[in-house]
């Protein structure tokens, strides 16, 4: 439903977006994370038709941005980063201007407008001004807005920005709700964790090129990170909890089996092991057969900030 294919921007000597290309079927949600000025916005302002590459195209729905922009802004809804209120403006007022300006009249438009409001829930705030609403209610408004002409692509510039937890576990069911309907998402945002949950698959982008892409597991198990070295990425942590202190177990790793194993809690220990589950088996028989009572193992998956900050080099252009 979205495929950017080879997409560059350049400003004057930055180069914002490096030859970029993904794709988001329908009914799937990509998260797009990277760092500050990685060139998530720009790439989403090209999508958007609001500004264009200087290489490579990107298509919605079938249709180029650059060759056939009205048709791709009849299937696009875009929530910027950052969106103007307007004094004297209600609500209600706003998300119906919008209708007109996507020619919907008469009693399709009203259609709109009421649907927009009961799946954003904003019945209570309909008459309030533009400008006298919170945070989470321009949030609220501006994502109606974006959907009041029922487009197939919705993309979103960090949805989730200065939200509560309650708005933004309100702003998840949404984004499920809209990719069950068949709709495709792409969403920025800084709120690592919070974008494990809401996608389907996750792209990580810096100084505007991309560095992985792939189904969240994979990304958080760190496979799909097309530089790091294959014997970096197939090891893993494993944590083992016992009966007694960690002490003696920990010790018996490292010498009994050579493995960099070290206490972290007095009945915790951790080791790095390859990724390889039938070795986890055979260690964890090895362990109990040595006498050691083990009552938790597991295997610690990496947290989507310690991907980030393995994968990116925290450099902002
Ligand atoms: N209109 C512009 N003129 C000049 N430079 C620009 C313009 N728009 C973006 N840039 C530059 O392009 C790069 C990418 O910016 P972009 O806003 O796309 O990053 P981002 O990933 O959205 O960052 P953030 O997380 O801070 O929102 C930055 O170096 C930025 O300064
Ligand atoms: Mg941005």
């Amino acid at each position: 439903m979205i495929e950017v294919r080879g997409l560059s921007r350049w400003f004057g000597s930055t180069c914002a977006v490096r030859n970029l290309s993904l794709a988001v079927p329908a009914g799937s949600v990509l998260g797009f994370i990277g760092p500050n000025g990685a060139g998530k916005t720009t790439t989403m302002r090209i999508l958007a038709t609001l500004d264009e590459p200087d290489l490579g195209d990107a298509l919605v729905d079938g249709f180029s941005v650059v060759d056939d922009a009205d048709r791709v802004r009849s299937r696009i809804g875009y929530v910027p980063d950052a969106y103007g209120a307007y004094a004297n403006v209600s609500c209600v007022e706003y998300l119906d201007f919008f209708a007109r300006s996507y020619g919907l009249v008469g009693r399709p438009r009203m259609d709109a407008v009421n649907r927009v409001i009961e799946f954003t829930r904003m019945g209570h705030m309909l008459h309030k001004p533009m400008n006298g609403l919170s945070k989470g209610m321009k949030q609220r408004l501006c994502l109606g807005r974006a959907l009041i002409h029922d487009p197939k692509v919705l993309i979103l510039d960090e949805p989730a920005a200065g939200l509560d937890p309650r708005a933004r576990i309100e702003l998840k069911e949404m984004i499920g709700q809209l990719a069950a309907a068949g709709k495709s998402l792409l969403i920025s945002s800084h709120i690592l964790t919070e974008l494990a949950e809401m996608c389907d698959r996750l792209a990580i982008i810096e100084r505007g090129e991309l560095l992985a892409e792939g189904p969240v597991e994979q990304i958080l198990r760190g496979q799909a990170f097309a530089h790091q070295e294959p014997a970096e990425v197939s090891r893993v942590t494993l944590q083992v909890t016992l009966l007694g202190e960690a002490g003696p177990a920990c010790e018996w790793l490292r010498s009994a089996r050579q493995l960099e194993a070290g206490v972290i809690a007095e009945q915790i220990l951790e080791l790095m092991v390859a990724d390889e589950p039938a070795e986890h088996a055979q260690l964890l028989r090895e362990l109990v057969q040595a006498g050691f009572a083990v009552t938790r193992f597991t295997t610690k998956s990496r947290t989507l900030e310690e991907a980030f900050l393995k994968v990116t080099r925290g450099n902002v252009q």
